[in-house]
């Protein structure tokens, strides 16, 4: 099995990056391969709603100087997808959603191609804005047919320079506990989930 996960933080090994590899880690713990790739420092334009990929469905947008279409690809290949983003004006990042509006309308366009690969969110947050930015990738899960892993919270890390969300014991529980929620939905066992870390945020 396989889970692919999408960093969309223009930052390639920041907090985002931070809580993506935090999943690696648990996934490897049950067995499973995490592939991580990095979109949000790439020149991603946004949907043109042309229509092309619903006339022609071949299970790619018609932009192909990009790597929407080879990332579409690979999550099709996937068993699991996690979005990730850092928050930017309390949403996700620019990159992130140019590349997730494409790369989902494409799946709508072709049947559902994602359909029933279980997914997860994880965002990064310096303070505020956080719950808002995992809501926004949970929608393109829920529209696509795939099961939303569970937590214990919702997926957010907090931090603002690279690499500080280390320091927050809280979110990393709730991001290894959403790689477990999809160890649950891909191997059909109850999660088991962690408890106990608890982190404010006051300095
Ligand atoms: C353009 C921009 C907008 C941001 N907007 C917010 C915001 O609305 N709320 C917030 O708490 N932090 C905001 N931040 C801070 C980032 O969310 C924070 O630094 C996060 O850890 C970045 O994740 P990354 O290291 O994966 O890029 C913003 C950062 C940038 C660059």
């Amino acid at each position: 099995m396989k889970v692919l996960g999408i960093n969309g933080s223009p930052r390639g090994k920041g907090n985002t990056a931070l809580a993506l590899g935090e999943m690696q880690k648990e996934f490897a713990r049950h067995g499973i391969e995490m592939e991580i790739v990095h979109i949000g420092n790439k020149a991603i334009r946004g949907c043109l709603a042309c229509g092309a990929c619903s006339r022609n469905r071949n299970e790619k947008c018609i932009i192909d100087d990009d790597p929407v279409n080879d990332i579409v690809g690979r999550m099709k290949a996937a068993d699991a997808i996690v979005l990730g983003s850092p928050v930017h004006y309390a949403n996700i990042a620019g990159t992130m959603k140019s590349f997730c509006d494409r790369a989902f309308y494409v799946a709508g366009a072709n049947y559902g191609i994602f359909a029933g690969k279980p997914g997860a969110a994880v965002v990064a947050v310096r303070r505020s804005g956080g719950s808002n930015a995992w809501s926004a990738l949970n929608y393109y899960f829920t529209i696509a047919n795939m099961p939303v892993a569970a937590s214990t919270y919702w997926s957010i890390v907090h931090g603002t320079a690279a690499g500080e969300a280390t320091e927050d014991a809280e979110g990393l529980q709730t991001v290894r506990n959403a790689a477990r929620g999809i160890v649950s939905l891909l191997t059909g066992a109850p999660a088991e989930f962690e408890f106990g870390a608890r982190t404010s945020f006051i300095r």
